[in-house]
């Protein structure tokens, strides 16, 4: 970090920095430069250079944090329940942190920027802590995490939007003027919009919060587009107490914003190896029949799976989604022998939990009912016919960590999944707040007091996917769907934010639920070995030949698992090219139509790579290529009904 002035910070990243200073008058920080290493020397890009008319000052500045009443008309970042100015009292540094403290003696609070850079990749994370200085409780109805002004006055937004089974819908628009937003109410992420916005694929933010939230893109009358981002409130803050906002992390790349945020998640996940699952949802349902379990885990070992999940239906009271939640108790007297049973066919064991919510036919609503969200006087609403607990009250989080430890004592488990089924309904925002912590706390409970369980993020497929969640899990599930052409859209939304190592995907029967366009075994191998393989086809209705295939495909996987799980992502024309410093592996799907060869004359379709270092190459036939050949003409691949997909994997020559 470096401090230029009295009152000018520039904050450095790996390949890029961000500059900020204290506007002259100590009302606001601005932002000075924001791009690659050095773009600060230099006139701002975002300074304003004309007169202003009919607006304030801070309306036409690229102004980093502000309250209503001090940017009356292009909007604030911090809504109390009067207006409020801010005045700058003290930056400082310390253990790698910025904080830009500014004071509102009038209204009574204290607001601190913070900015902590990465060193070694390019995104800055910021927040803001929030003081009380009344003697009676400050109310924040708007609460954002930061906002930051971009000097471009015609922005086009990339952002994903989709719905339950059909998540991260990579979509762009373009803004010439006015506001755009998404957000989710739902108390948890949500499936309609993940939190994640770019900008001219240049800039880009991701939230860190695993509750309601909002980002918006304006333009604004001074030409510059200002991001603005943070949890739905409202928040109540105690006398003399101080709130901290979630953090928003904002990435910035001259070449490609998904690898950047790849690097940022490989920084934040901890090292796991990541098994090749089997989960036998799709195969049977609710019916958890001991044997029938066994039978599947058996077939699955043989075809080289390394973990076996039960999912739902393993407890008392769920034969269907009527009852049993909150009930944490195996149905058969024989669950732990069959746990063990698993273990010795060679297949770590896993088991599905959904600990925040409740069926109203349980023994836990009967004990405790006071422990859902719901009104005085009025029944509360059912999503598929359950409740959720308040995760905030200290009781219910007390109950969910020590159900979960007891599981995990008393059986050998190396594998939770954790789902939701269902948004909040019946709080507020302000129980928003409480419940997220807690959320984070049981999984930072799990991550201390059982190192070796890897848990799976889930909520009804990918509506729990943030970057704070994605932070403390070692995989998410971004989707119930797994149809091919459905699956390979929703995949490559998805890696357009996070990486392929915490990307859960399963190789299911074709034509399943959702896609009526069935696709060969191997593309749907070939998709899921695109993040971390499972399989989740009822397996016991494979052929023979089937299972030789689907058994080559998953040791062909684990010969790649480490480049595709640690390599360097480039998201192609419905490819991924994975690289490594001694491999390229290229994962390709064909979705078109055939080119008719070898009935008629053409040639082999092709996938043009990216940024090899190597001067050539060599592929498992032998078959050199140039890296200018690849480059430019690209891998060749002859698709035909059966081969509608492929592996290849280079090596330099
Ligand atoms: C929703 C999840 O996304 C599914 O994978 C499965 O676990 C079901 N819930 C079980 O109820």
């Amino acid at each position: 970090m470096t401090r230029w002035t009295q009152d000018q910070w520039t904050l450095r990243m790996a390949t890029t920095s961000y500059t900020v200073a204290i506007e002259p008058g100590g009302r606001w920080a601005e932002l000075v430069a924001w791009g690659p290493h050095g773009v600060e020397v230099g006139p701002s890009p975002l300074q304003n250079r004309g007169d202003i008319h009919f607006i304030t000052e801070a309306d036409a500045a690229p102004i980093e944090y502000a309250p209503r009443g001090e940017r009356p008309f292009t909007g604030a970042d911090l809504e109390i329940d009067g207006d409020s100015w801010l005045t700058f009292e003290s930056g400082a540094e310390a253990d790698g942190v910025l904080r830009l403290s500014f004071v509102d003696e009038v209204a009574g609070l204290r607001v601190v920027l913070c900015y902590r850079p990465e060193a070694a990749v390019d995104v800055l994370s910021r927040w803001v802590e929030v003081t009380n200085l009344r003697d009676e409780p400050l109310r924040l109805a708007r609460i954002g995490s930061a906002g930051v002004c971009l000097p471009v006055r015609e922005p086009r937004l990339s952002f994903l939007h989709g719905e339950w089974a059909r998540e991260f819908q990579l979509d762009h628009v373009s803004l010439p003027a006015g506001g755009f937003r998404i957000s989710s109410s739902y108390g948890v992420p949500g499936h309609n919009h993940a939190p994640w916005l770019s900008v001219d694929d240049t800039w880009g933010v991701s939230l860190a919060w695993s509750g309601s939230w909002e980002i918006t893109a304006e333009v604004e009358p001074s030409g510059l587009t200002r991001v603005r981002a943070g949890m739905l409130g409202p928040v109540v803050v105690g006398p003399g107490e101080t709130f901290v906002t979630p953090e928003l992390a904002l990435a910035y790349s001259t070449d490609d914003l998904s690898r950047v945020w790849h690097a940022y998640d490989r920084l934040r996940s901890r090292p796991a190896r990541k098994p090749v699952l089997y989960n036998s949802w799709e195969a049977t349902g609710f019916e958890v029949d001991l044997p029938k379990q066994l039978e599947l885990a058996r077939i699955a070992a043989d075809l080289g799976v390394e973990l076996f999940v039960v999912d739902d239906g393993w407890f008392v009271g769920r034969h269907d989604d009527t009852g049993g939640l909150g009930d944490w108790y195996p149905e058969s007297p024989d669950f732990g022998a069959f746990v063990e049973e698993v273990r010795s066919s060679g297949l770590e064991f896993g088991l599905w939990v959904e600990p925040e919510s409740v069926s109203p036919k349980s023994r836990l609503y009967a004990e405790h009912p006071d422990w859902v969200y719901k009104m005085d006087g009025r029944e509360p609403t059912l999503i598929r016919n359950q409740m959720l607990l308040n995760l905030g009250l200290p009781e219910v989080y007390e109950f969910v960590t020590s159900t979960l430890d007891r599981l995990l004592t008393e059986h050998r488990i190396s594998y939770l999944k954790w789902d939701m089924n269902r948004p909040a309904t019946e709080r507020s925002g302000e129980l928003d707040d409480a419940h997220v912590r807690n959320y984070w706390r049981v999984l930072e409970h799990l991550r201390s007091q059982h190192p070796h369980v890897l848990v799976e993020g889930c909520a009804g497929g990918g509506g729990r996917t943030d970057l704070a969640t994605t932070g403390m899990v070692d995989v998410v599930w971004p989707s119930d769907n797994t149809a091919p052409l459905d699956r390979l859209k929703i995949q490559q939304g998805f890696l357009h934010m996070h990486a392929p190592h915490l990307m859960s995907s399963w190789v299911t029967d074709a034509p399943g639920f959702f896609d009526a366009r069935p696709r060969s075994l191997k593309f749907r191998f070939v998709l899921a070995m695109a993040g971390v393989l499972g399989i989740g086809a009822d397996v016991r209705h494979w052929s023979a030949e089937e299972r030789s295939e689907a058994a080559a495909l998953i040791a062909r996987y684990k010969d790649i698992r480490d480049v595709v799980h640690g390599g360097e992502v480039r998201l192609l024309n419905d490819a991924v090219q994975y690289s490594a410093q001694d491999q390229v592996v290229v994962l390709a799907w064909n979705t078109g139509s055939l080119t008719g060869v070898p009935m008629v004359p053409g040639q082999s379709s092709r996938v043009r790579l990216r940024d090899l270092t190597a001067e050539s190459y060599v592929d498992e036939d032998g078959q050199v290529y140039s890296a200018a050949h690849l480059t430019h003409v690209g891998v060749p691949f002859d698709w035909t009904a059966s081969n509608d997909a492929d592996v290849v994997v280079l090596r330099p020559a």
